[in-house]
């Protein structure tokens, strides 16, 4: 953990939409995001998601939120009804964090996660001065990993983290931004680039 607790409350406003935080109103939506087979199949939630999951997933949110151990934000268009949810945990004293987000099944394809993850990436780095966030996706989700490389995150090369779960062993890749490289990172692709193609970029 850092020095300091993560800020709460918090609400981020980023392109088409508004990061707020849970409320015990939010339970029947949260149930009903929740509860579907591709959050079950990528990420680490209770299946079947159910009211009783969702008190207890409200409970612990809150719980991390006022301890100011993460953030964990509900994805919405204006404030109002919950469409999905991103969320920031795992804060290290290397100024390192790890950043996870779903958005439920009728939302899907409009950008949200994408817009989530920047919003949420932005904030870390520049208001919490956060250098390095990193994405554990399984190399299957093909969604989770293009809202990753549409955000500017890129395979970290660190070894795959194995996981055994109700859908058999899962092995899940880091992906990450680091603060100052991404400039970097380009000129290394096109340097790549101009020695394969022969020729200077
Ligand atoms: C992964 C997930 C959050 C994506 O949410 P989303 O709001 O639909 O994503 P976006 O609309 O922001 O899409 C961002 C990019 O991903 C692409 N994408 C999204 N879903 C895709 C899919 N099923 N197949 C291929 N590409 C997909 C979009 O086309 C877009 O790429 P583009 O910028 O090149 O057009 C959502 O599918 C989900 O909640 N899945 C289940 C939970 C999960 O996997 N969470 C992540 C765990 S690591």
């Amino acid at each position: 953990m850092t020095a300091s607790p993560l800020p709460y409350p918090l609400t981020l406003t980023g392109p088409g939409i508004v990061l707020r935080e849970w409320g015990a109103d939010d339970l029947d939506d949260l149930v009903a995001l929740l509860d579907e087979p591709d959050i079950a199949r990528w990420t680490p939630m209770p299946s079947p998601f159910d009211a009783e999951a969702g008190v207890a997933y409200l409970r612990r949110a809150r719980q991390g939120r006022v301890n100011g151990s993460r953030i964990q934000l509900a994805i919405t268009e204006e404030g109002g009804r919950p469409l999905g949810e991103v969320s920031l945990f795992g804060v290290t004293t290397d100024l390192t964090a790890e950043i996870g987000y779903l958005v439920g099944r009728p939302h899907r394809r409009r950008g949200l996660a994408a817009a989530a993850l920047s919003t949420l990436a932005g904030y870390a780095r520049e208001a919490l001065g956060l250098r390095r966030l990193l994405l554990r996706i399984d190399p299957d989700n093909t969604a989770s990993t293009s809202v990753a490389r549409r955000c500017g995150f890129w395979l970290s090369g660190d070894p795959p983290i194995h996981q055994e779960g109700p859908y058999g062993s899962t092995r899940l890749d880091t992906w990450e931004f680091v603060a100052g490289q991404v400039g970097a990172r380009r000129e290394y692709r096109q340097n790549v680039a101009s020695r394969r193609y022969r020729r200077r970029t």
